[in-house]
């Protein structure tokens, strides 16, 4: 009897716990009888061909400006939405059409605003290094600042997939291979972008994308095909995503991918059955780039009408560029295929949403405003603090780093050192390719006059002709020190962008190992927004500092950061594999029965490359120490619906101050499920004054120990638990809990 209780209430507990984390959701996904009401009164005035207007949203702009017969469009109340469309005076032109339109629908304005607007903030993988949740949302915050004074309604980000193919080049948009910290960035950005109103005018509204499994498309090859079983969807790929809704996210996009075999955009499953009644989400559904009538070219939809009804009919609201749905609504519905309330639905959340921006009051971006905002000091101040904070020290052997300001002549080697277009990475928004700092400018900036600095490309980023190479070894040999910068350029990493070598390009190395070959000292800079398989650089090079594309003030934070200004205290949120034959490798996998033992042939392993990564998730080091000790549970044996405290005491050691990220994990030892040897379950960003001492205390709630079981439930079993605290996946302190239902009955038995 009292076991069943306390089963009860378990269960309770986890479904409260799952269901409604937290009270954002409630008030972000409530609908608000008034604008339901006008919605209703809006809806009823409506033809169908302006109802079909709403449903879709063409590419708008053209070399800067839109396309001249979406004006047209708009004036009939035919169109509802763009993309790309951007600028106060742009957008607004395109505005007064709408409005002068029969019902005076305004437009939706949507951008891919994915790091920053026009000032430009690392790649989204690289700001997930800094592990630092409050910068993400900030970050977010100018980024819709900027936007929604350019006229920007709407993002297409958080990109919350989660990724753990360095092949994908779309690993660079997202927060890397786990779903902790994911989730908690997808929530985070999501906060950033919307805040608690998104009509508010420094907001614009959020987009979860790309829904679901993108990430997982199998051998890392863009818009392949994802099959996993759904307690691997509902653990790993859907958190983020139920993240965002807790956030209170405003919109959804469908992925490129099928899951399952069901395309995305046809898959009533994600948006009827698991978005809109399990998650209780009234969020505008977007499909992607043509995603609706790629149905075809999937197989599943036999022409463009059979595309639409299956997009309608699946619970998705709005088309992007293709016209299927606009073309063949109509008859759609007289052949009895898609009904109009099936319609109705999608244009009610679409005017919803207009309502919720604010656009039927203030449909007009603020040309002044924009001046003021876009691309201000402020926001560029901001930026070079999160890109050094993005920045992980992989390697640094006798201090190489920080580099001495003192000194006299330095060698810069690589085009990338001298390139601002690449600073910016991919999906740039309406960043500048003029606008960021390079290396070179960070440098002069830095030591003004004071420093020599020779500058030889060596060769560009392809890297296949190596006539540089000399003058570049001749620098370094001229130099006291040589800043090698290489990596990728900013389109390697990107949507369509898969590599099945994640080597450095061409001959890059190459010229790693003439400069090492000198005998000079010097440190490797890297640019990337994907792992690469640096094993060679890993083993031999002093130094090496991961920069991803850091955005606009790069150059200046690259320098902060070499010359000590600043301490790196990035954690890799990705692992870095030996080759691509180890790939998926990632931290939190399961056991195997066999795993691997040193001297015995019949273990999980390769006979040609270690198990272990060349980096693991959560690695980074610091130009100081810190000293992570005395881990203490507060209690040894817990029932499931109780917490257990997790403290460590966390010390810099060594002479400088820096940040430490603290990370802890669990391993359930043994369940009706196999589970991870490690999950992350908390992490705290500390930052500590040299010989500064600090507990680190973390709270593990049921929901942290609890899995999907069989079932596809949340279920918390009896049994030990591991809980290492440490500074990285693979590395840290170990104590053991036990979960027990009887534990009150024992205690009263004694
Ligand atoms: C991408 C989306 C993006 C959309 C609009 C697509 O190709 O997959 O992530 O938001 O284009 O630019």
């Amino acid at each position: 009897m009292r076991l069943d209780k306390t089963k009860f209430a378990l269960i309770l507990l986890l479904f409260f716990l799952f269901t409604f984390p937290l009270s954002a959701q409630i008030s972000a996904q409530k609908k608000q009888p008034e604008i339901e009401r006008k919605v209703t009164l809006l809806l009823s005035k409506m033809t169908l061909a302006e109802k079909l207007g709403q449903l879709q949203m063409l590419d708008g702009e053209a070399n800067g400006k839109f396309r001249p017969e979406h004006l047209e469009m708009a004036r009939k109340g035919l169109l509802g939405s763009t993309l790309n469309v951007r600028g106060a005076e742009m957008s607004n032109e395109l505005q007064r059409a709408a409005l002068e339109s029969r019902l005076k629908i305004p437009m939706l304005f949507g951008f891919d605003v994915i790091h920053g607007y026009r000032t430009i903030f690392p790649v989204p993988l690289g700001e997930a290094a800094s592990w630092n949740l409050a910068a993400m949302e900030k970050s977010a915050h100018i980024a819709a600042k900027e936007a929604r004074a350019a006229g920007v309604h709407w993002t297409f980000a958080p990109m919350v997939d989660i990724a753990r193919d360095p092949r994908w080049g779309r690993v660079i948009e997202g927060a890397g291979e786990d779903t902790f910290l994911g989730s908690k960035i997808a929530f985070a950005r999501v906060r950033g972008f919307q805040g608690d109103d998104f009509s508010a005018n420094d907001r614009v509204m959020a987009c979860a994308k790309h829904f679901v499994g993108y990430g997982a498309a199998e051998a890392g090859r863009d818009y392949n095909t994802t099959d996993m079983s759904e307690q691997r969807l509902r653990e790993v790929y859907l958190p983020p995503f139920k993240a965002a809704v807790d956030a209170g996210v405003g919109s959804f996009m469908t992925s490129f991918n099928s899951l399952n075999g069901v395309p995305s955009t046809a898959d009533s499953f994600l948006w009827k059955t698991l978005l809109e009644r399990e998650w209780n989400s009234d969020a505008l559904v977007v499909t992607d780039y043509t995603a609706t009538m790629e149905l075809i070219k999937h197989g599943v939809a036999a022409d463009e009408a059979d595309a639409a009804r299956l997009t309608l009919n699946g619970g998705v609201d709005l088309e992007m560029v293709s016209r299927t749905v606009n073309q063949n609504g109509e008859q759609l519905v007289k052949d009895g295929k898609v009904s109009l309330a099936e319609i109705n639905n999608a244009v009610r959340t679409v005017l919803r949403t207009k309502y919720k921006l604010g656009l039927f009051d203030k449909p007009f971006a603020d040309a002044n405003l924009e001046k003021q905002v876009v691309f201000n000091a402020e926001h560029r101040k901001f930026a070079r603090e999160v890109a050094a904070e993005s920045f992980v020290l992989l390697k640094n052997e006798r201090e190489t780093l920080p580099i001495n300001k003192r000194t006299k002549e330095i060698a810069v080697v690589g085009s990338l050192a001298n390139d601002k277009k690449n600073m910016n990475g991919n999906w740039t928004g309406d960043g500048r390719p003029e606008d960021p700092i390079t290396v070179i400018e960070g440098l002069k900036n830095k030591l003004g006059n004071g420093i020599k600095i020779r500058y030889e490309p060596g060769c560009d980023t392809k890297c296949e002709d190596t006539s540089g190479f000399a003058k570049a070894v001749d620098a370094a040999k001229d130099s006291d020190f040589t800043i090698l910068v290489i990596g990728e350029d900013g389109d390697m990493s990107a949507e369509a962008a898969s590599r099945s070598n994640i080597d450095l390009p061409g001959k890059q190395l190459d010229l790693v190992k003439a400069i090492h070959a000198t005998g000079k000292p010097y440190a490797v800079v890297l640019m990337n927004g994907r792992p690469l398989t640096i094993n060679w650089v890993a083993e031999n090079s002093p130094a090496i500092l991961e920069t991803w594309f850091a955005g606009t003030e790069a150059g200046n934070a690259i320098a902060d950061v070499l010359f000590g200004d600043v301490n790196p205290g990035g954690k890799l949120p990705i692992t870095f594999p030996r080759n691509v034959g180890q790939i998926p490798i990632y931290y939190n996998a399961l056991p195997t029965g066999r795993p691997f033992l040193d001297k015995e042939k019949y273990t999980s392993k390769y006979l040609d490359v270690p198990n272990t990564p060349l980096y693991p998730f959560g690695y980074g080091l610091s130009y100081t120490q810190f000293n992570i000790s005395n881990l203490r549970l507060d209690k040894n044996q817990i029932k499931p619906t109780e917490n257990v405290k997790v403290s460590v005491d966390v010390e810099n050691t060594g002479k400088r101050d820096g940040a430490e990220v603290v990370q802890l994990y669990i391993h359930d030892v043994a369940a009706s499920l196999s589970r991870p040897v490690k999950e992350l379950k908390g992490f705290e960003r500390i930052v500590l004054k040299s010989g500064e001492k600090r507990t680190v205390a973390f709270i593990l709630t049921p929901k942290d120990l609890s899995f999907i079981g069989r079932d596809l439930k949340p279920t918390l079993e009896d049994g030990d638990f591991k809980v290492y605290v440490g500074n990285s996946s693979d590395s840290g302190l170990e104590e053991t809990f036990t979960v027990s239902r009887t534990a009150v009955v024992k205690k009263k038995l004694n």
